[in-house]
């Protein structure tokens, strides 16, 4: 049996990868930050008690900020492969906390490639993914490709650039087998809420059903290439199943603006976006990414991955997902509970 360690397996892709790689047959393990609440909700359809028979998917307290730890981990796990997704991925934040995304994304890396280079002294051969974004080409023309020069526009994506080479110099200076994966933005009901396209779906469905009024939203004129996560995470899993290591960009293709995700996410949900939607400055970036667009010729070449969700079926499958959970919360209000949910929507 295969074994997998997910950093960030919380997160939105870290769940569809557990998922994927259970449905595999692997030994999943994943490091999960101590919280005061929990904070593994996109984890219990597939979580089973420690006690039970059958379990596949073991939890580790951990943070890349703690290589000690992590070592820790790595020593109970021993994995075959390893995927670093951790990191504090959201652009915006990443301008008022810059010194921390740094840590955690750049360093935390770091981290984990040093442990991960003595784990491999001990006679294994651990495969390792790093999660790489479409970020890192910021300002460079579209398309992008792997041949395309890095360009970051945020603190979060200078950081993804150093833990991109970072990766690049431990494959070439120690033999590692290590891939970065280039992803462009890929969404799913499971998505943050503060993520722009969560962020309308929600707030669509809860305007729809009356429990919000107004959605303020920031540039809705940047345009990205958004595909769905379910179908990211298999290419991770492909890279780390060639012959030899090296990066691939993984995207669709497509490129949207936000005003069109708004368009026909509205226009599915039967509401009229133009009577609730305000501009807020606050959501504006002070360096903005105006165009992301991917050619993923490699990947469908070399790892035969293509994208199987269009952007039409993305839009929706979100939208009614938040239907269902704006229902829910109907549901309650109408107990007499008080409106639910909205923390963190209005502050990022
Ligand atoms: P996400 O939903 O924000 O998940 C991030 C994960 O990292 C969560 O599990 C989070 O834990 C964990 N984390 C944050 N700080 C950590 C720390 N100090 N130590 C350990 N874990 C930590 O992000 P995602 O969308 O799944 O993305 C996964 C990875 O791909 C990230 O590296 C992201 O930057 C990158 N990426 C994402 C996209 C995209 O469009 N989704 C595109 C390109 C690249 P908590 O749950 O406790 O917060
Ligand atoms: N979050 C957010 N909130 N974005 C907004 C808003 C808003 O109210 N209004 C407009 N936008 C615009 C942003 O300015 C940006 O141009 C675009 O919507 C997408 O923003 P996000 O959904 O926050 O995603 P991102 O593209 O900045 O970053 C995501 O994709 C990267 C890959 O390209 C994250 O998942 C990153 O972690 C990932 O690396």
């Amino acid at each position: 049996m295969k074994r997998a360690l997910i950093t960030g397996i919380t997160g939105q892709d870290g769940s569809f990868l557990a998922e994927f790689l259970l449905a595999k047959g692997y030994q999943v393990h994943g490091i999960v930050r101590r919280a005061s609440t929990f904070n593994t909700e996109r984890l219990e359809a597939i979580y089973k008690d420690q006690h039970e028979a059958g379990v596949g998917l073991f939890l580790h307290y951990g943070d890349v900020s703690d290589g000690t730890g992590f070592r820790h981990i790595l020593e109970r796990a021993q994995p075959d492969e390893v995927y670093n997704l951790a990191a504090q991925s959201h652009v915006r934040v990443s301008f008022d906390q810059a010194e921390y995304t740094a840590d955690v994304v750049a360093t935390g890396t770091l981290r984990i490639l040093e442990a991960v280079r003595d784990y491999a002294r001990q006679g294994r051969s651990p495969r390792m993914y790093q999660a790489g974004s479409s970020e890192m080409f910021g300002a460079a023309p579209p398309p992008q490709n792997e041949s395309t020069r890095f360009y970051p526009r945020s603190p979060y994506a200078v950081s993804k650039c150093a833990a991109h080479w970072y990766a690049v110099n431990y494959r070439e200076a120690y033999g590692l087998f290590i891939c970065n994966g280039i992803l462009f933005n890929h969404e799913s009901p499971r998505r943050g809420e503060t993520f722009v396209t969560r962020k309308i779906t929600r707030a669509l469905a809860r305007i729809k059903l009356g429990l919000q009024k107004k959605l303020y939203l920031g540039n809705l004129e940047a345009r990205r290439d958004w595909g769905y996560a379910g179908d990211y995470v298999e290419a991770m899993w492909l890279m780390l199943q060639q012959p030899s290591p090296d990066d691939y960009v993984v995207a669709t293709g497509e490129s949207h603006s936000v005003r069109e995700f708004l368009d026909t996410a509205a226009d599915y949900c039967g509401v009229n976006w133009k009577n609730c939607v305000e501009t807020d400055p606050r959501y504006f970036r002070p360096t903005e990414v105006d165009v992301l667009l991917g050619d993923a010729s490699k990947a469908r070449e070399r790892l035969g991955w293509r994208p199987r969700v269009t952007f039409e079926e993305l839009v929706r499958m979100m939208v009614d997902h938040d239907l269902e959970l704006a229902r829910q919360e109907e549901t309650l209000v109408a107990a007499g509970h008080s409106l639910l949910r909205q923390g963190g929507a209005s502050y990022r």
